[in-house]
């Protein structure tokens, strides 16, 4: 077992976008990793539109295939070799097609990528999306192109997404880039640079054009959401050196939850990710203040042991995290609690690990995304500590978390049966077309009969029973 994911968004799976213009090219493109990068992929479909390219599921008839990838561990990258491999036999059938690497391994390899691996033709880096034009002309040309300049300013901002997934109902709005927290076993601050916050009026613009189109539900997303800051643009760590007016007209993340919430009371709102150290009671007050925003957090920990938190580098000891985890009970009562939790990090003793358990214990989380530490070149944990912890040591601890994990799902899960929850409806359910499938406010999928109910409806669903991860129940009328 590599890793164990207890969630329907399965992580390392790709996600294969499709949506059509009156275009003649085709676009194959596919994404790897996090969410941001499969929002980033709706920006280059949207870049590419322009320049005559319609996308396609077909790998087979593509003029022009791109693989947005991964660095965090090395199975990402491992994963995205194969589909290398793939392409070269597809090539074969279809020579002219031309491939192109984006995202984090184009960033981390740059043009080594292009000896390492003959099939591909391009290589660019996760800010220099809008050269693809010019770089398409240069592949087109027969020259082998890369752009991998890392930006100070870079968000996308003006650029309209190509909305490729989500059914219609839901949608991502990247609001920051980059990550300025250098974890030690995080690739993520060298891939994708310093942090920068997108304009909060460009976000809104895009929020209110969603809401028109009628999505219900959007999801903010950026490495550190809050961290957001705007201040007239710039990069994060430079706000110190900002005039006063900047200073006191910024908006930071909690004003722009408040902002997105009060503009769109109808549609729902999410935010991903949360970095402990930089989550606000503030925040959790703009989520309490207002309905729609989902009381569900991501509060990735890493680890439950103070001693390997410093080591990570994550700027807080274990006590400050369960202070934060009593604020969020104290201030919003039910909001659902996930974990990503890395496992067998250099030096991690069985009492470490003990303690993690033991953290786990208090939270008892909703679910989580649980890893075996993967040692990223050049990183500060790869060039300092030693991958000391053998890998069948690894494997028993992350057996034992992704176990106890399971049992507080199932916990958690069992709470909701007897309730009646409002569910937004994504998608026919993956095992039965006569049933929905959507999700409750706190991020539970929830199953039940299709009824008269459509695609984007908000139904109250009475959950009547459940499996570890999934509500099962029927829909009622709003005044039961
Ligand atoms: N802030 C980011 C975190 C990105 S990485 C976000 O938006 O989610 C997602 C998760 O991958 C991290 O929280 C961590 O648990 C895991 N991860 C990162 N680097 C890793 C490594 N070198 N080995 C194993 N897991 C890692
Ligand atoms: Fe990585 Fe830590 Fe940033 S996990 S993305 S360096 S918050």
């Amino acid at each position: 077992m590599e890793e164990k994911i207890i969630d329907e968004n399965k992580q390392g799976e790709a996600l294969v976008l499709e949506a059509t213009n009156g275009n003649t090219r085709k676009l194959f493109i596919e994404s790897y990793g996090c969410q941001m990068n499969f929002s980033d992929s709706e920006i280059v479909a949207s870049i590419l539109a322009k320049q005559g390219y319609n996308t396609t599921k077909i790998l087979e008839e593509a003029d022009l295939v791109l693989v947005n990838t991964c660095s965090i561990r090395d199975k990402a990258e491992q994963t995205v070799r194969k589909r290398l491999e793939k392409y070269n036999a597809v090539k074969r059938t279809n020579p002219k097609m031309k491939v192109g690497v984006l995202g984090c391994m184009a960033e981390r390899l740059k043009s080594k990528f292009l000896e390492e691996e003959k099939i591909v033709d391009m290589v660019v880096g996760p800010d220099a999306y809008k050269d693809l034009p010019n770089l398409l002309e240069e592949v087109e040309a027969g020259r082998d192109a890369v752009n991998v300049i890392l930006s100070k300013e870079e968000t996308y901002g003006d650029i309209a997404p190509v909305r490729l997934g989500g059914y219609g109902v839901t949608a991502f709005v990247s609001i920051t880039r980059g990550c300025d927290n250098m974890c030690t076993f995080c690739v993520v601050p060298f891939t994708r640079g310093r942090e920068r916050s997108r304009d909060p009026q460009s976000i809104l613009t895009e929020v209110n054009d969603l809401a028109e189109k009628g999505y219900m539900e959007i999801t903010l997303l950026g490495q550190n959401v809050d961290s957001y800051l705007w201040y007239g643009g710039g990069l994060k760590k430079d706000f110190k050196n900002a005039s006063e007016i900047q200073k006191a007209t910024a908006t930071n993340f909690a004003q722009l939850l408040d902002m997105v919430a009060t503009a769109q009371p109808h549609m729902r709102i999410r935010f991903s990710t949360s970095n402990p150290q930089d989550m606000t009671e503030d925040v959790l007050h703009s989520m309490a203040k207002h309905k729609n925003i989902c009381n569900y957090i991501h509060l990735p920990v890493q680890s439950g042991s103070t001693r390997i938190l410093k080591e990570m580098n994550r700027q807080h000891t274990r006590e400050e995290y369960i202070a934060l985890i009593n604020k969020i009970w104290e201030i919003i009562p039910d909001c659902a609690i996930s974990q990503d939790i890395i496992t067998g990090f250099p030096t991690e003793t069985e009492q470490d690990h003990r303690e993690t358990l033991s953290l786990m214990e208090y939270v008892k989380y909703d679910f989580g995304f649980m890893f075996m530490y993967s040692e990223r070149p050049g990183t500060t944990a790869a060039r300092k500590l030693e991958d000391d912890i053998p890998l069948d040591v690894k494997k028993r601890r992350l057996t034992e978390i992704v176990d106890l994990q399971l049992m507080h799902s199932a916990y958690r899960t069992k709470k909701f049966v007897g309730k009646t929850l409002e569910v937004l409806i994504e998608k026919e359910s993956k095992k039965s077309d006569q049933h929905w499938s959507g999700r409750t406010q706190y991020n539970t999928v929830a199953v039940f009969p299709k009824e008269n109910y459509k695609v984007g409806d908000l139904v109250m669903v009475k959950v009547e029973d459940c499996t570890s991860a999934t509500l099962l129940g029927v829909a009622v009328d709003y005044a039961e």
